[in-house]
């Protein structure tokens, strides 16, 4: 396994409308362990394929919290949120793409997702709370989509000239 680097906004290819994985391969687990890695590592909750350059519908997630308890890695190819609850609910989001940047999100609740798992099998789960947010700020990774593409335009504009400013100061440094 190794940590693969993460791009950072702006990039043309957080940007692109991912493409379906048509068979599960040995190099797609290997990069979804990379992911999983990457993302243990950063450290985040989740992480879609598009984050380290590659537009494929691939996304990790791990959202379990508390101290001690059972780590629940997950990779998803190919999810889709099926179904989607009227409540909603706000959360303060972040992204290892937008490093640093947080910002208040609401969406659905509660959502029923479907994914092709690591073995190749077909996946139906509901989730809520941070889960629910989780995979749907990573699905909108796959669209090509962030989650400042939810703010007023001048707030996602402020977001976005720090982020050119940070990466000009990494290429110097
Ligand atoms: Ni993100």
């Amino acid at each position: 396994m190794s940590i693969r680097p993460i791009l950072i906004h702006p990039d043309p290819r957080l940007k692109k409308v991912c493409k379906p994985v048509p068979d599960l391969s040995d190099q797609l687990r290997v990069l979804a362990d990379d992911m999983l890695q990457t993302m243990y590592d950063a450290p985040g909750i989740g992480l879609a394929a598009p984050q380290v350059g590659l537009l494929t519908r691939l996304i990790v997630l791990d959202c379990i919290k508390e101290e001690g308890a059972a780590p629940r890695p997950m990779a998803m190819f190919n999810p889709e949120v099926i179904a989607s609850s009227d409540d909603l609910n706000t959360y303060e989001e972040g992204c290892l793409s937008i490093p640093e940047q947080y910002a208040d999100v609401t969406r659905p609740a509660e959502v029923t997702v479907r994914w092709i798992d690591r073995d190749g099998n077909e996946q139906q789960e509901d989730f809520g709370g941070l889960w629910a947010t989780c995979v749907q700020h990573e699905i909108d990774h796959l669209e090509g989509k962030l989650f400042i593409d939810y703010l007023k335009p001048l707030k996602r504009q402020m977001i976005t000239r720090r982020m050119v400013k940070l990466k000009r100061e990494k290429a110097r440094a």
